[in-house]
């Protein structure tokens, strides 16, 4: 049994193939996709293989493996410098299935549907600043809406000054890799050295220790609180405060650090992705005149003061959400999966350390799934129901988003209340193509749109 195919990229050319995956990741995986087929390998004759795998049945014999044969912390490591050693991201075993049962509760059921008629109050009130007739970059709306639902999730803080300075400093902080040229800082270590202040990575330093302050002085606060108050517990059930109260079987709470950095990571993880997913979906309901008149028909039908929860069950409204995720999926592949010893996934042997890709993307790209699947069509949705290893916007088994539930009810909700409020028009109607903006694929951060008041109705 051998390793799957896949390019042979003598040392010197190995830079330029990174360039191209930096800067024109689509064609870089459609490229080898194309050449090589849906599993392929870049590399593996010295060191443990790269492997991306964008066929069903090898995605399932993965993710219906036991999760233990898997490292999946060691291949997310490139992201330490952004979310600390703490975070449940960077774990396996007892930790991570342990912090994950105790993150996991407020993003389902009950808890979440609480949060519909904050989502839909929000958008009210970003929208209302929007200036009509004049364009804008669409994703400082998403951004801020997305940013201020999670600080209200996570922290329950969302008026405070303190929820406002963090959302100036996060939403800058990830700014640092808007564009594929700043997202070279991740992929190029040697490039993060602090030149000061000026230098692209000083800059990215200095706001995340600012960040790490007002986190750590909220901690300080709450831990405070909780000392002094006997109803605590009762009184707060933002995810901060069940973190705090949380302890494991020898009576221990988590260290301040590990608060930290779990914070972080689901406050970072838990908005920008929706953001993006958001500009994308309010992007093909401006560029495809067909799929608002359908989604405003739909809407329509339901009547005027529906709840937020009866629209977040819209049927098209729906399929418009997992269209966008499916064309475009905002990560392009699941954490990588690690083998721990030697293992057989397609009649290929990976041998322990290969750094198994579960390519969203190409998956989502397979003509035999989704006939034409270039073309934005929601009606597939509708039509035919996807098993979790053919559609994988949010990866599978123990890992599986968290937030998707949290995510989709986000799409859902922003995306219906703008389009029935407002007539949004790209400033340039041209197809866009997703660009690189950290490890995950994005719409151009400066595309714009112009709002009018909607005469619909
Ligand atoms: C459209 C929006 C989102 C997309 C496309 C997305 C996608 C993903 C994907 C693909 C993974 C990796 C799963 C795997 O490897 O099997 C993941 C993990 C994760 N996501 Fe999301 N996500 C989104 C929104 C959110 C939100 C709103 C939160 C809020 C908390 C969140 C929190 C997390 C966390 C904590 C993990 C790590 C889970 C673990 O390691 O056990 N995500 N997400």
């Amino acid at each position: 049994m051998t390793l799957p195919n896949g390019p042979k990229t003598p040392g010197i050319l190995e830079i330029f193939r990174r360039f191209k995956l930096i800067f024109r990741p689509l064609e870089y995986l459609e490229d080898y996709a194309q050449k090589y087929g849906d599993i392929f390998k870049i590399g593996g004759e010295k060191s443990p293989p790269f492997v991306y795998i964008g066929n069903p049945e090898g995605i399932k014999q993965i993710l219906t493996a036991d999760p233990e044969l898997f490292e999946v912390g060691r291949g997310s490591r490139i992201i330490r410098f952004l979310l600390g050693d703490n975070s449940l991201i960077l774990k396996d075993g007892d930790t991570h299935q342990r912090q994950r049962k105790l993150i996991m509760p407020p993003f389902h059921g009950e808890l979440l549907r609480n949060y519909s008629q904050l989502i839909w109050d929000i958008t009210d009130k970003v929208t209302d600043q929007w200036e009509m007739g004049k364009p804008f970059p669409i994703r400082c709306t998403t951004q801020e809406i997305t940013l201020r639902v999670i600080l209200q999730v996570v922290f329950g803080i969302e008026q405070k000054e303190r929820s406002q300075q963090l959302r100036q400093l996060i939403t800058a902080l990830l700014d640092s890799f808007d564009t594929p040229l700043s997202s070279s800082l991740i992929f190029f270590p040697f490039l993060q050295k602090d030149w000061g202040a000026r230098s692209p990575w000083g800059r990215f330093l200095r706001l995340k220790q600012q960040i790490k302050q007002l986190i750590h002085a909220e901690i300080r606060e709450r831990r405070a609180k909780m000392e002094n108050e006997e109803s605590f517990s009762s009184d707060y059930t933002d995810i901060f405060s069940l973190l705090l109260l949380a302890k494991d079987e020898d009576g221990q709470g988590m260290t301040d650090e590990e608060l930290h950095d779990n914070l972080m990571s689901l406050l970072l993880a838990g908005h920008e992705t929706t953001a993006s997913a958001l500009v994308w979906a309010l992007y093909w309901v401006t560029h495809l005149t067909e799929v608002r008149t359908k989604l405003l028909d739909e809407l329509d039908r339901l009547g005027e003061n529906s709840h937020p929860l009866d629209i977040a069950k819209l049927p098209y409204l729906s399929a418009v959400c997992d269209e966008t995720l499916r064309i475009y999926p905002v990560l392009p592949a699941a954490f990588l999966r690690m083998p721990k010893s030697s293992i057989e996934i397609m009649g290929y042997q990976f041998p322990e350390g290969s750094a198994l890709a579960l390519s969203i993307y190409l998956l989502h790209q397979r003509e035999d799934l989704y006939p034409q699947p270039k073309q934005f069509k929601p009606e597939r949705f509708i039509e035919r129901q996807y098993s979790p290893y053919e559609y994988l916007p949010f990866g599978g088994s123990n890992r599986r988003c968290i937030g998707s539930a949290l995510a989709l009810l986000e799409m859902k909700l922003v995306l219906a209340n703008i389009i029935s409020r407002f007539e949004l028009k790209l400033l340039n109607n041209r197809p866009v193509k997703p660009i690189r903006r950290g490890l995950t694929f994005a719409p151009p951060a400066k595309m714009q749109m112009v709002a009018n008041t909607s005469h619909h109705n």
